[in-house]
């Protein structure tokens, strides 16, 4: 695997192959990040990995000093995948050099959920993933359901400014017992690990009763809210019961089905984790 630390190293060896599939990363990579590697190989032929912690996309009370790190790791990782290249921006002054002074804003699709806690937090992230998407120029760029509204926005961003890529949207990697496979999870303690299982309980709890007939959104998310409330280490952020791309909150569930999704905080853990909804 070729590892660039500079635009213009990735640029000469992204001139080598005639396509390929970007997974981007904040690292601290895990078994979805990797499926999104080798199912971009299998697409596209050649993968390309981005390794980076953007700091625009943490507001000042967030967790970017912390988050965990292991590049070494991460590289071991991406090459057992077969990763033909990864950008490892030597250091945020490659993507955001003195004077920079650009940033997409996004409407529409960030003012609700992730976006209503996290104020700018949609704006770094459409920034960096299009300044990723300009400087590796893939033919597709794969993203995890996990982080379903990130996946809404970057395919809007993607559709708004006529980028000439492909988003494609992965499903959700799980442990065995259920657990969203996030780098966020490795903050859990042992006890919290075991809490966290609520998540995949509540929106489970939620599918079953939707299964069973139910349409009325508001039940769909009082059975979540009722599900996480039986844990005591979780404090609910939201819960919500969401048209699939506009992300607003639905009445009742039609033809185009619904995004559950809710946020926890579990100690200092704050896990995000959906399942959509059809008919
Ligand atoms: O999902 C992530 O890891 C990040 O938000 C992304 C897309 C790499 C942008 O920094």
């Amino acid at each position: 695997m070729e590892i660039a630390r500079s635009i213009a190293e990735f640029r000469a060896l992204r001139a080598t192959v005639p396509t390929l599939g970007l997974v981007p990363t904040m690292g601290f990579l895990h078994e979805g990040h990797l499926s999104l590697v080798r199912r971009a190989r299998s697409e596209c032929g050649a993968a390309a990995a981005t390794i980076f912690v953007n700091p625009t996309q943490f507001a000042a009370n967030e967790d970017f000093s912390s988050y965990p790190r292991a590049l070494e790791r991460d590289l071991d990782l991406l090459r057992a995948e077969g990763c033909a290249f990864a950008f490892v921006p030597s250091g945020p002054e490659v993507m955001y050099p003195a004077g920079f002074d650009t940033r997409i804003e996004i409407g529409g699709v960030t003012g609700m959920l992730e976006g209503a806690v996290r104020p700018g937090h949609f704006d770094g992230v459409a920034t960096v993933v299009a300044k990723l998407l300009n400087i590796t120029q893939p033919t597709r760029a794969y993203f995890g359901q996990k982080d379903a509204q990130q996946c809404v926005v970057v395919r809007k961003l993607v559709r708004d400014l006529d980028m000439p890529v492909e988003i494609v949207v992965c499903r959700t990697v799980r442990t065995e017992d259920g657990l969203a496979m996030s780098s966020r999870n490795a903050y859990l303690s042992p006890p919290e690990r075991q809490a966290a299982l609520v998540v995949i309980r509540a929106l489970r709890a939620a599918e079953a009763d939707f299964t069973a007939g139910q349409r009325d959104a508001g039940a769909l998310r009082a059975t979540m809210r009722e599900v996480l409330s039986g844990e005591a280490l979780a404090a609910i952020d939201y819960v919500s019961a969401a048209h699939p791309e506009t992300l607003a909150e639905l009445d009742e569930v039609g033809a185009e089905g619904a995004l559950l999704s809710l946020a926890v905080r579990i100690g200092k853990t704050r896990l995000l984790d959906n399942l959509v909804l059809g008919l």
